[in-house]
């Protein structure tokens, strides 16, 4: 238990294996979108409404092994049976009198803010949970038991036992911690002061003294909001294991013009326990990079989504490189807006290997770092793995005075193909609650499809793969029962068909180069083998790296096999993908490139040839010899009847003519010398299927 960080996440895994339904990413919906009315209606959502003397119930833990969801609200806990949430149990934890009487002398609102909002519920051992709660402006953490099988049904507090919740709870409820409990030890990222203002990552329980980052420092963290924590191993060596915290914070000074929040990764070594002289009783080891999310605008400039709002990590069959999904929103007034991107670890890690952020030159402007990196490379773990110190403690005094300066990465970590997976234009990714706790039915197990990977990858906790469909799972079943795992929900372990995990139809990236006559028209075919996958098409001019959406149109027709391109101009030649999206994965199945040859050059060719002189077409039938006509009249066919064979076979004519023009005569085959070379390099890198069509001319 502990991963699920509740319903937010459930609705976010039912939105990434929701189906993208029409032709375009900026389309995409749930596969599922029930209003709540219709819910209600159809008795498919069960309430427990919340009590009269509670609030904010935003504190989730799920429990699979006892089939119990637990939530923190305001001074109380539930824990709900997960097959009918009206069945609860609950835990009364208020703020004494004079607490609250404190609390509100100091100008606190007594009803909003000076009670106990439990912002911490995290798996302690076998048998207890930590939770912590703002305890009216004086955060207060206790243990709560609750039995090591779920049969003993017990919920209770340890009466006996508080501890002193700074650096753990937020002061403020307003205020949202990132915790991970990890071998007795509390991870967090929240605010440790009254006035809301000393954020910082925090490592306190345990037996070791705790800590956190440095103190009034902006280029460590600078106002942060931290969304969640996750332990993610760097080796097989566990001394290498690394916490990796999500946040979003304002942009350093003199990163970005203005007030601007930046999306973070923020990482520190598991054993981190600061250094000797400097940084005593601080992290050594962290280090932050920007994530970006954004989409290319019409205008050249990209829409950013910095306002990361939750993260889930979806664990492949290597714990060490789980797909990392971010939740965006924009921060932008114009464009209001939602994103899911994805990254890789490996291109996190890149980034932690990349340079460091360094302000420099007359401008102070941040730069990448160029000098010499002290050693040991300051953000690595100190292990055997990668040197022979043992303890952040003997890291030399030039690793500690670099770390304490170099905080931020100089390159961002961009998601994966460089886009995000979805984009929703209007802010309905997460379900929230103030009031109360709905049930959703989640075992309409059903919606997720008929295949074992899309079962597997809807990741939804209530669903199984069952050998032939996607089921109804009890989580209250022992766990060897199961087919899904969804804290290691793998299609690779869990479904036989799969080769790689974020090309779930298993299709390879197609090259080719095609030739199109100006004002003809020309077919791209593209079909992924998934007949749930959807084709999302991109253009890339020539001599530009720019990519954009292919806007469909008179111009271009979307068709189930491919797109069509109505009459060639020459502006559009350039390189043509074709992607399939999937459940949240999105693969390019073809890369084309297309060559649109301008009718002039290719008139002016033509009677090169036959004529010897440059005549418009029309005028120059009459004078045409029978071969000559049906070269002639194929080339007309091949005009209003475009075939991608037939095409290609007509260049390859056209060039292989050239060529044997150009052994015959090799002094005045200079037509249009540049343009022929390039279309003789082209074929260089052609495919096999077009070289089938070497071979002689038929009108020669
Ligand atoms: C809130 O009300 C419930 C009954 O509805 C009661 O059991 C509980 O003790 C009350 N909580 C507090 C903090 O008074
Ligand atoms: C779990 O932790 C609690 C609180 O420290 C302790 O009382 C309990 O004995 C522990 N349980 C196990 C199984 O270690
Ligand atoms: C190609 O089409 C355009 C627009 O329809 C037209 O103006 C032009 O004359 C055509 N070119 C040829 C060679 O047919």
């Amino acid at each position: 238990m502990g991963w699920l960080r509740g319903i937010a996440l459930l609705s976010l895994g039912v939105l990434l294996a929701g189906r993208v339904n029409c032709q375009h990413v900026k389309n995409n919906v749930p596969r599922l979108k029930l209003s709540y009315k219709e819910m209600l209606e159809s008795n498919n959502v069960i309430n427990f409404n919340g009590l009269a003397n509670s609030s904010s119930y935003h504190t989730f833990l799920l429990d699979e092994e006892r089939g119990r969801l637990y939530v923190g609200a305001k001074d109380h806990i539930f824990s709900f049976n997960l097959v009918n949430i009206k069945e609860y149990q609950k835990i009364v934890w208020p703020v004494s009198h004079s607490r609250r009487d404190e609390c509100k002398w100091a100008g606190k609102d007594i009803v909003r803010e000076c009670a106990n909002f439990i912002k911490v519920l995290k798996a302690y051992n076998q048998t207890h949970l930590y939770a912590c709660g703002t305890g009216a402006f004086h955060p207060v953490c206790t243990y709560i038991e609750v039995g090591s099988h779920p049969e003993d049904n017990i919920f209770r507090m340890e009466e006996s036992h508080f501890e002193n919740g700074r650096g753990k709870s937020p002061y403020d409820p307003k205020l949202l911690t990132a915790s991970l409990l990890v071998d007795g030890e509390l991870y967090s990222g929240t605010a440790a002061d009254f006035m809301g203002r000393d954020f910082a990552i925090f490592r306190t329980l345990g037996h070791h003294h705790p800590i956190r980052t440095e103190q009034h420092d902006s280029r460590w963290l600078n106002d942060p909001r931290f969304v969640s924590a996750h332990l993610i191993p760097e080796s097989d060596n566990p001394e290498d294991d690394k916490i990796y915290f999500f946040f979003r914070e304002n942009a350093i000074d003199g990163e970005h013009t203005g007030k601007a929040t930046h999306a973070r990764i923020g990482q520190i070594c598991k054993n981190d326990f600061g250094g000797h002289r400097s940084l005593v009783n601080k992290w050594t080891t962290f280090l932050k990079a920007r994530l970006i999310c954004s989409v290319p605008g019409p205008n050249g400039i990209d829409t950013h989504f910095d306002e990361l709002q939750d993260v889930f990590l979806m664990n492949s069959k290597d714990p060490k490189n789980p797909i990392v999904y971010g939740v965006f929103t924009t921060s932008s007034n114009i464009f209001k807006g939602s994103a899911v991107c994805m990254y890789s670890m490996t291109d996190v890690r890149r980034v932690f290997l990349g340079p460091y952020a360094h302000r420099d030159g007359p401008n102070y402007q941040w730069v990448p770092y160029q000098g010499r990196v002290p050693y040991p490379r300051p953000g690595t773990c100190p292990s055997k793995t990668f040197g022979g110190f043992d303890s952040t403690k003997d890291l030399p005094d030039e690793v500690i005075t670099f770390a304490r300066s170099h905080p931020a990465m100089y390159n961002p970590v961009f998601p994966i193909n460089n886009r995000p997976i979805m984009i929703k234009t209007d802010q309905q990714l997460y379900i929230g609650s103030a009031t109360g706790v709905s049930q959703l039915p989640l075992h309409r197990c059903d919606v997720y499809g008929k295949a074992c990977a899309e079962c597997c990858l809807a990741r939804d906790p209530y669903c199984a793969w069952d050998g032939s469909s996607c089921s109804r799972y009890f989580p209250t079943a022992k766990r060897r029962t199961r087919r899904q795992d969804i804290r290691n929900g793998d299609p690779l372990t869990h479904c036989s068909d799969l080769h790689h995990h974020n090309n779930p139809s298993g299709q390879a990236l197609e090259e080719k180069i095609i030739y199109g006559v100006e004002n003809s028209s020309t077919f791209l075919e593209c079909s992924p083998k998934s007949q749930r996958a959807v084709v999302y098409w991109q253009f890339q001019k020539q001599n530009d790296d720019r990519k954009e959406e292919i806007k469909v149109g008179d111009h271009v027709i979307r068709t189930e096999q491919g797109l069509l391109l109505r009459s060639l101009h020459r502006r559009d030649s350039g390189v043509y993908f074709c992607h399939a999206v999937e459940h949240g994965f999105m693969q390019t199945l073809l890369k084309v490139t297309l060559e649109v040859i301008d009718n002039d050059h290719l008139e002016e060719l033509l009677h090169k040839e036959e004529d010897g002189d440059g005549s418009k077409i029309k005028d120059a039938t009459n004078s045409m010899t029978p071969s000559q006509k049906i070269w002639y009249r194929d080339f007309m066919q091949l005009i209003n009847h475009p075939n991608l064979n037939t095409m290609d076979e007509f260049c390859e004519q056209v060039w292989k003519r050239d060529r044997k023009q150009r052994r015959q005569r090799p002094a005045n085959a200079q037509v249009n010398p540049n343009k022929w070379k390039h279309l003789q390099e082209n074929k260089k890198g052609r495919n096999r299927r077009t070289h089938e069509f070497e071979r002689a001319p038929r009108s020669v």
